[in-house]
């Protein structure tokens, strides 16, 4: 599970040399425009930090992802959130700018929700997509993710969506 790949993408497992790319992607306030807005350094430091250790205790998490020609491109990945006081595990992607528009983030959520529901056997998986987010719940609507409801997440107004086995 350490790496995957997709037709166009290859994903490998986070690790502490990633830091200065996820640095540069949380630093473009259009990317963390729906991610709680840009992220100091330090900030994304910790992110990396806790991320790594989801990995060590449930055994998946993150991965970096990289086109074929080796370009970081983003990150995407599945892993455990509280959502109104329910332990929920959610498929999460973000792609650099200039990655967007070209189908990427379905190509992975499509393969993440195989790798959850298939390989984990989990029994569901959600997204959670601040409610004007067009695009990311366009990406779990062509993965077959249902609209379940609307709650606020983090003083936010989000929406759920599940997929079942
Ligand atoms: C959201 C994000 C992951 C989408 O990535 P992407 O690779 O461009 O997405 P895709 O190309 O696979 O699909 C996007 C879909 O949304 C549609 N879309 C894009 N912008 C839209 C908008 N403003 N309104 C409605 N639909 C929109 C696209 O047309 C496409 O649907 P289609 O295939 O039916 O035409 C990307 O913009 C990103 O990384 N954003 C920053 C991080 C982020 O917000 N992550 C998600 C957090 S929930």
């Amino acid at each position: 599970m350490d790496r995957f790949s997709t037709d166009r993408l290859i994903a490998e497992r986070l690790r502490d040399d990633h830091l200065a790319d996820l640095v540069a992607l949380h630093l473009d306030p259009e990317v963390s425009r729906y991610l709680g807005g840009v992220r100091a350094p330090e900030a994304t430091k910790a992110y990396l930090a806790v991320n790594i250790a989801h990995w060590d205790r449930h055994g998946f998490g993150l991965w970096a992802l990289r086109t074929r020609d080796g370009a970081f491109a983003g990150r995407a990945g599945i892993r455990h959130i509280l959502v109104d006081g329910i332990d929920e595990i959610e498929i999460a992607y973000t792609f650099k700018r200039e990655f967007w528009g070209q189908g990427l983030a379905s190509e992975i959520a499509i393969a993440l929700t195989q790798i959850g529901l298939s390989q984990l056997a989990l029994p569901s998986l959600i997204g959670l997509v601040f409610v004007g987010h067009r695009a990311s719940r366009r990406v779990l609507e062509k993965a077959n993710y249902v609209l379940e409801k609307s709650t606020i997440h983090h003083g936010e107004d989000v929406v759920i969506y599940r997929i079942r086995q």
